[in-house]
C-alpha cells in the first residue's frame, strides 16, 4: 500500500515513520512535487486536516493522509487552538510562538494544557478521521533542545520532563499525534 502523508515537516515525518507498518509505502509532499502551500483555512483543527486530504486527493490522485494539530490552553480559553502555527504572527515561528505562549500564562496558576491531533484519510474514495490528545501542563521555562514547536514548554501528565527532554520513541507512546497515529494504523490493517 502505497500513501501520501501531506507534511512538509520532517520531524512529523520521522515521528510517523517510525509507527506505520514497513508494508506501507510513505511518500511526502515533496516525493509527489507537491511545492504549493496547502490550504488550511478552516476554523478547527478537524476542518483543517480534512480541508488538506481533500486537496491532495483533489489535485494529485493520490490516497493520502493530512495531520493537523493545537495546542490548547485551558486558562487561555482552549487557544492557540487552531492557531497554534500562528500564534505569534504570520511567520510561525516556534520560538515567537512559545515566548508568546510563556508571557500570556505569566502568573497564571492553571497550567493546563493538551494537545489534541485530528488525521483525516482519504482513502479508496473515502474519508476517515482519527483523534489522538495528550493532556499535560505548560512550564514556566524552556527546558530540552530536543523536538519541536512546542515541545519544550509542555510536559505530558504524569512526567517530570517536556516533550523537548524524552526521545521520539516515547513521545511517540504518550504524545498525541502518536495516538491518533495508532488509531490510523489498527485502521490500515484492518483494511
Ligand atoms: P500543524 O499541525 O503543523 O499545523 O501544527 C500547528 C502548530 O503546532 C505548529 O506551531 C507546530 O509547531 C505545533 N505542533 C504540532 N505538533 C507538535 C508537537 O508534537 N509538539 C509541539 N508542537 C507541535
Amino acid at each position: 500500500m502505497q500513501l501520501v502523508f501531506a507534511t512538509n515537516n520532517l520531524n512529523k515525518l520521522k515521528e510517523v515513520q517510525a509507527i506505520i507498518p514497513q508494508h506501507i509505502k510513505l511518500l511526502s509532499l515533496k516525493d509527489i512535487a507537491c511545492t504549493e502551500d496547502i490550504p488550511e483555512t478552516q476554523a478547527t483543527i478537524k476542518g483543517n486536516a480534512i480541508q488538506k486530504a481533500e486537496y491532495l486527493k483533489e489535485h494529485y490522485g493520490y490516497d493520502c493522509f493530512a495531520d493537523d494539530t493545537g495546542l490548547e490552553v485551558e486558562a487561555l480559553n482552549g487557544e492557540p487552538g487552531v492557531y497554534s502555527a500562528r500564534y505569534a504572527g504570520p511567520q510561525r515561528n516556534a520560538e515567537d510562538n512559545t515566548n508568546k505562549l510563556l508571557t500570556e500564562l505569566k502568573n497564571k496558576a492553571n497550567r493546563k494544557a493538551q494537545f489534541k491531533t485530528v488525521i483525516a484519510l482519504h482513502l479508496n474514495g473515502e474519508l476517515h478521521t482519527f483523534t489522538g490528545i495528550c493532556e499535560g501542563s505548560i512550564t514556566a521555562d524552556k527546558q530540552g533542545d530536543g523536538g519541536f514547536g512546542y515541545d519544550p514548554i509542555f510536559k505530558a501528565e504524569g512526567y517530570d520532563k517536556t516533550f523537548a527532554e524524552i526521545s521520539l520513541e516515547e513521545k511517540n507512546k504518550i504524545g498525541h499525534r502518536g495516538k491518533a497515529v495508532a488509531e490510523l494504523v489498527d485502521f490500515l490493517k484492518s483494511k
